[in-house]
């Protein structure tokens, strides 16, 4: 079954002979559940597509469609909610709240939603997680690798069908990378979430069903059967 797909997105910065198309009319398809890694040069457009599928960002032109809707129909007060209830994001740099704890850090999104947490889920995610041990420590007190895995927490707090990361293993040394991209991979699959994962480590990258090559801005390669 389809998750979500995108099709002809455009995004062009600047304009007349200085325009960059940093996306260049791409459509794609991502099955649910599915582990996808997207990977290209710097510059080739691979954050602007993850931000342009997540609705973080707007496109020039073309279509994301998530359950049956273009989610740039919606206004932007009514994407930030879809966002914060559906997706999950982690990027390469923590961003955590360094006032507070990491449990209160994965509880945020949950209680920016008014909601109330899912005690039993969000137990089992943290031992899954291996950060059980260390929830009461602010973040500058936690290891990259756990700050990391904070994160990744804080992402599946709100049981997203769709985890999006950026280069989530980028800041980490390569070992504990690795460990970081399994955990976040089993628990991913475990749950049943659709992943789709920017990054230039090749070594990385083998761990996904699926693999996406680009360059300026276009699919130059796509190892799996999403293609439309
Ligand atoms: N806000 C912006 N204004 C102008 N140009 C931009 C902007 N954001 C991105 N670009 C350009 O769009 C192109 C794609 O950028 P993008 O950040 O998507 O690349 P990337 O593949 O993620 O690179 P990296 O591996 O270095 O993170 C680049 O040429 C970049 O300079
Ligand atoms: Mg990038």
């Amino acid at each position: 079954m389809e998750m979500i797909r995108c099709e002809e997105l455009m995004k062009t910065y600047g304009s007349g002979t200085g325009a960059v198309h940093a996306v260049d009319g791409i459509s794609l398809s991502f099955e649910q559940g599915s582990f996808t890694a997207v990977t290209g040069k710097s510059g080739s457009g691979k954050s602007t597509l993850l931000h342009l599928l997540s609705g973080l960002d707007r496109p020039t032109s073309g279509k994301v469609i998530y359950q049956d809707n273009n989610l740039f129909q919606y206004n932007d007060n009514q994407l930030s909610v879809l966002r914060r209830r559906r997706f999950g994001f982690v990027f390469q740099a923590y961003n955590l709240v360094r006032e507070l704890t990491a449990q209160e850090n994965i509880l945020l999104p949950v209680m920016l939603d008014n909601r109330k947490p899912d005690e039993a889920y969000l137990k089992r995610l943290v031992e899954m997680l291996d950060i059980d041990e260390r929830l009461s420590h602010l973040p500058g007190a936690l290891s990259g690798g756990q700050q990391q895995r904070v994160c990744i927490a804080r992402a599946l707090a709100n049981k997203p069908s769709i985890l999006f990361a950026d280069e989530p293993t980028g800041n980490l040394d390569g070992k504990t990378g690795r460990e970081v991209l399994t955990l976040m991979r089993t628990v991913s699959s475990e749950l049943g979430i659709t992943m789709i994962l920017v990054t230039h480590d090749l070594g990385v990258a083998e761990q996904a069903d699926r693999i996406i090559r680009l360059e300026d801005g276009r699919v130059a390669e796509d190892s799996g059967k999403g293609a439309i």
